[in-house]
């Protein structure tokens, strides 16, 4: 079995190969090619995913190449994890939606805009090489806005299934507060990608007791503290939203929140350079601690688990992934991309029903839809006018006023990355 890893020149990687070394039984992989055009970050990541390997005895090769065309080729899976315009884009999303009022945040509002238009057509010339190299190759998407980029893939017709650790964090963390194995415990989740909830948290299965009553009346405190939202909110809705959430219900606090400190884009550039530093160090050959300060924990778990699924092999039979809605939500399009739980095997990913949803989740589920398909057409056409309509649509934006003056932004601060612009 062959995985290709495009952006494999992450400081994240480490996280990904660790958790391939240690889930080796359920993902066999022979050869895997770490695919970045950043050749310094290439060597200094390689070496320490070879050191990685051979400390836990895993048989694999590592390869590393700056072409794509090579490095997915023979491939049976191709994960994208890639960054256009690195830390120092992220930076700007975060940045400048801040001086309308707006939040600015790399995934969500319009910050996560600038992000899909800067992303798409990328991670399609991408995934034309992976479908010229080999059609039957799975595309895993981690790359962000996972839902919109998900979409791209898949109108696209290519074999692709979006990730997202979201969910699998829940999952881990509920387990621990429950006392039971991280298997056990199968959560109701429900939405787009960054804007989820957990409805239930079930034991055993997606038949099993619903005990999500019993973790918030004895772990309530944990969970809420977690999302950074308020207990009584929590308890009120009797359902739990992922921390994204926090970017709408509270969207004012964190605007004044993110006024008075560094960017999150430092923060990470930052711990980049300390991270790259380590990994140049000969006698390393494990992640390093300060990894887990990153917002990827348990991403390489959930990749192996849908890569073993997809590849015909022993991944967990449901699994949280972004994938078309096919009448799921009877609300939304059948094109649009959600994310739920899914029976996931070899011929790709199939959602399970979801209960009818209260007005107060499906309210914001169709407005953000409509935004995303907006979004989408922005990136694949281009246009002012696209930009500006996503904008509108957008919920934390909606007001000509400052539509107006993100559009500017956002194609000021990206013009080196729109081919259109
Ligand atoms: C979570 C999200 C990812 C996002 C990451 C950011 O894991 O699910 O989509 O990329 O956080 O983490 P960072 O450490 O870069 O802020
Ligand atoms: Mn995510």
């Amino acid at each position: 079995m062959k995985l290709a890893v495009v952006g494999g020149g992450s400081t994240y990687t480490p996280e990904l190969i660790d958790g391939f070394a240690r889930l080796r039984d359920t993902l066999p992989i022979e050869e895997l090619v770490l695919v970045d055009p950043a050749a310094d970050r290439l060597e200094l990541v390689g070496g320490l995913a070879r050191r990685i390997f051979a400390k836990q005895g895993h048989p694999g090769v590592i390869r590393t190449t700056s072409d794509v065309d090579a490095g997915v080729a023979d491939a049976d899976a191709v994960l994208l994890q890639l960054r256009v315009g690195g830390q120092a884009a992220r930076n700007q999303d975060e940045t400048w939606p801040l001086e309308c009022g707006c939040v600015g945040q790399e995934t969500t509002g319009a910050g996560g805009l600038a992000k899909a238009l800067r992303t798409v057509p990328v991670v399609l010339d991408i995934a034309e090489r992976v479908r010229r190299a080999n059609p039957d190759a799975w595309i895993i998407d981690f790359t962000n806005p996972v839902g919109i980029v998900t979409r791209a893939l898949l109108q696209a017709g290519h074999k692709a299934v979006g990730l997202c650790n979201v969910a699998i964090g829940f999952q881990r963390k509920f387990a621990k507060l429950l006392d039971v194995t991280p298997s056990q415990v199968h959560l109701d989740h429900v939405g787009l990608n960054h804007l989820t909830w957990e409805l239930g948290v079930r034991l055993g299965g997606p038949e099993g007791e619903n005990v999500l009553p019993r973790l918030l009346a004895e772990h309530g405190d944990a969970v809420a503290e977690d999302l950074r939202m308020p207990r009584e909110i929590v308890d009120r809705l009797g359902v739990v939203p992922s921390y994204y959430l926090r970017y709408y219900y509270q969207h004012d606090a964190v605007v004044r929140e993110l006024g008075t400190k560094p960017s999150r884009a430092a923060q990470v550039a930052e711990m980049e350079r300390e991270l790259l530093k380590m990994y140049g160090d000969p006698t390393l050959d494990e992640k390093p601690e300060l990894l887990a300060k990153r917002g990827g924990a348990f991403y390489s778990e959930a990749a192996v688990d849908l890569a073993a699924s997809l590849l015909g092999g022993g991944g967990s039979p449901y699994q949280v992934v972004n994938t078309y809605n096919n009448g799921t939500l009877p609300f939304l399009p059948d094109d649009a991309v959600i994310e739920v739980q899914a029976a996931v095997d070899g011929k790709g990913a199939r959602p399970l029903p979801v209960p009818s949803l209260d007005p107060l989740y499906a309210g914001l589920i169709a407005n953000v839809t409509a935004y995303e398909d907006l979004a989408l057409e922005a990136a694949l056409r281009g246009g002012r006018d696209r930009v500006f309509k996503a904008l509108l649509a957008h919920p934390l934006v909606g007001q000509i006023e400052y539509a107006e003056q993100l559009t500017d932004q956002l194609i000021a601060h990206n013009r080196e990355h729109l081919a259109w612009a």
